[in-house]
């Protein structure tokens, strides 16, 4: 029996031409390249220059898809944008870039999952598309963390960085089977009891201010690689995988030892994970993607291979999403 899946026609990044590098973190905060690289694995980021918004970053992010794809925008109904950084409080940055690339017509919204907003996004465009209500979507991570930094936090300012992934998917009937491309499956988490663990100290209801980003570090690392696991073994269980069967493992790049103890607990072997951490740090909703970008770019994921993918974040939430490239 033919089934209705989310294909991937086609992935784009983009990253602010400006580089933070560690050593230029230690001339502004008391750290050192040696204490993040060891902590973290980041050994730089990119940071969004002055009146450059969440929203143009993606917009570029959203360009380099279609081009990989090889469709026009006004082939895409539907957007959904994946942000914790908005342009503004409202109206959704999704729609910005909806009209930045000049589609009026089908449906655009954003989505707040934190960390795992691209997952959860991903997930969402694959439930409206498989459901017949739209037939070709751009998902897309955008933020731009760096204006929600307390820049005198040396425990949270090393670890983010701005940027923005795009994925433009399709609905295609297909076979029904584990060699069907597309999403496969996809499992979605939260829990509101650690809301206090991670979070932005200003809102529009609460403060009025936008506020900045507050974390206690080893509260998320200790419940991190739990999380990810769990929704992972959900995904294999589901689909009837094991890590053997996965080409390529594409985590949300936070942090280089929960990556390493993530896929060492799963038996995903090191040379499937693919890693950005270093380059981008942590871009929250828009890390997934932009690694996608770079592993389709290079070459290492092709057309077939069989890619898994999670994050965790604020919230907390977490979530998996198997699918064959
Ligand atoms: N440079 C130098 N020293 C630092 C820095 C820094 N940038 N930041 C903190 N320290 C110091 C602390 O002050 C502390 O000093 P003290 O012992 O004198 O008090 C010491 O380093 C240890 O601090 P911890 O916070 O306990 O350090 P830890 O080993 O836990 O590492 C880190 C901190 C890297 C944040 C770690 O907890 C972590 O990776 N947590 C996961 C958080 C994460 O990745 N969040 C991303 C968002 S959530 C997500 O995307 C999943």
């Amino acid at each position: 029996m033919t089934v209705i899946r989310s294909v991937v026609l086609g992935c784009g990044s983009y990253l602010p031409r400006q580089v933070l590098t560690n050593a230029e973190l230690a001339s502004r905060v008391d750290t050192s390249d040696e204490w993040i690289v060891q902590r973290t694995g980041i050994r730089q980021r990119h940071i969004a220059a002055e009146g450059e918004f969440t929203s143009h970053l993606a917009i570029n992010a959203a360009r380099a898809a279609l081009a990989d794809a090889g469709i026009d925008a006004q082939a895409i109904d539907l957007i959904v944008l994946a942000t914790s950084t908005p342009d503004n409080t409202f109206p959704a940055t999704a729609v910005a870039v909806q009209s930045g690339l000049g589609i009026n017509h089908g449906a655009a919204f954003d989505l707040q999952a934190v960390c795992s907003g691209f997952v959860f996004a991903l997930a969402t465009a694959d439930n409206f598309l498989r459901a017949g209500a739209f037939k070709r979507a751009l998902v897309i991570g955008a933020e731009t963390f760096s204006r929600i930094l307390d820049w005198n936090d040396r425990g949270t300012c090393v670890l983010f960085g701005d940027g923005a992934g795009a994925l433009v998917i399709e609905a295609q009937e297909q076979p029904g089977e584990l060699s069907d491309r597309g999403i496969l499956t996809s499992h979605l988490r939260s829990d509101g009891r650690h809301k206090a663990k991670l979070y932005v100290d200003g809102g529009p209801s609460s403060t009025q201010q936008v506020g900045h980003l507050r974390m206690e570090g080893r509260e998320v690392f200790k419940h991190a690689v739990g999380m990810i696991t769990d929704v992972i073994v959900d995904a294999f269980k589901a689909s009837g995988t094991t890590a053997e069967d996965i080409d390529w493992f594409i985590p949300h790049q936070a942090n280089k030892r929960i990556i390493d103890a993530s896929a060492h607990k799963l038996h995903i072997a090191p040379q499937k994970v693919v890693l950005t951490v270093d380059m981008h740090g942590n871009t929250s909703a828009a890390s997934i993607p932009l690694a996608m970008s770079v592993a389709v770019k290079d070459g290492r994921v092709k057309k077939g291979d069989l890619v898994l993918l999670e994050a965790m974040g604020g919230g907390f939430t977490w979530g998996s999403v198997l699918l064959r490239w």
